[in-house]
């Protein structure tokens, strides 16, 4: 019978796959995974290499990371073509996605056209690349009564100032691409020294930026969060 199942695959390390996504990709018929290059492997994809079989059919989709609207919808409506067809040949799909699938995940833009042919997906949860980036610091998101959030650092951008007032601990994703602006905003409130960056956490090219004094200009890749603890970091 057909099913589709919307798997994370944890924030890079593959020892962090869970056990029940390692046994769906496993016997799954078609793997999907969306990328953003056709010449870039996805790098979802590459935390769950040491599970795919050999002879697995592997499904490549390429969302481009641009800011037409209209291109991006083209490529989520053949994807999502594309998977309603196999669903409809009664195939089990596993779509991939780094970390966990509820937070900042593209099948999400795809959703709403599965359900229209109507099948549902299953989304199977997994390790979430903030609470993996938090662990490798040695830092705790938040204890006893205090509060945090989640944000993007380039669509919750001009809300920033605002929303750190507001919570003790504030996690920014995508924090590589704005840094310098972000830092600007962390000097006003005297927040550097209780800031710091990890990109690629858990991954072989892990790197932890816990001194952002220096670093205004630095360019940061892609995968680098930023943890804000107004209480102070271990
Ligand atoms: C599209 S979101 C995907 C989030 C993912 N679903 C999750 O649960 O972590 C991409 C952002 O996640 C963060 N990210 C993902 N993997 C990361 C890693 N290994 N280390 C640091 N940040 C990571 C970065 O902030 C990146 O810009």
């Amino acid at each position: 019978m057909s099913k589709l199942y919307v798997l994370g695959v944890g924030p890079g390390d593959s020892e962090l796959v869970t056990v029940k996504a390692i046994n769906l990709i496993k016997s799954a018929d078609v793997i999907v995974v969306p990328r953003t290059n056709k010449d870039r492997a996805s790098v979802a994809e590459e935390i769950a290499l040491p599970y795919i079989e050999d002879d697995a059919k592997v499904k490549r989709y390429v969302f481009p990371m641009v800011n037409d609207l209209a291109v991006k919808q083209k490529a989520w409506q053949a994807a999502a073509e594309d998977m309603v067809r196999m669903l409809n040949e009664g195939k089990t799909l596993v779509y991939l996605t780094l970390g966990d699938p509820t937070i900042f995940c593209t099948y999400m833009y795809l959703d709403d056209m599965i359900n229209q042919a109507g099948f549902k997906a299953e989304i199977v949860p997994a390790v979430s690349s903030f609470t993996a980036f938090s662990a490798v610091t040695g830092n705790r998101i938040v204890e006893d009564k205090e509060r945090f959030c989640v944000v993007s650092g380039i669509e919750d951008f001009d809300n920033l100032p605002q929303i750190i007032d507001l919570f003790d601990t504030i996690i920014i994703m995508k924090a590589g691409i704005k840094f310098s602006a972000i830092y600007d905003i962390l000097k006003a409130k005297n927040l550097l020294e209780n800031s710091l960056m990890v990109s690629n956490a858990t991954m072989e090219n892990q790197q932890i930026f816990d001194d952002l004094s220096e670093l205004r200009d630095e360019k940061f890749g892609y995968f680098t969060t930023m943890l804000i603890k107004k209480g102070g970091l271990k």
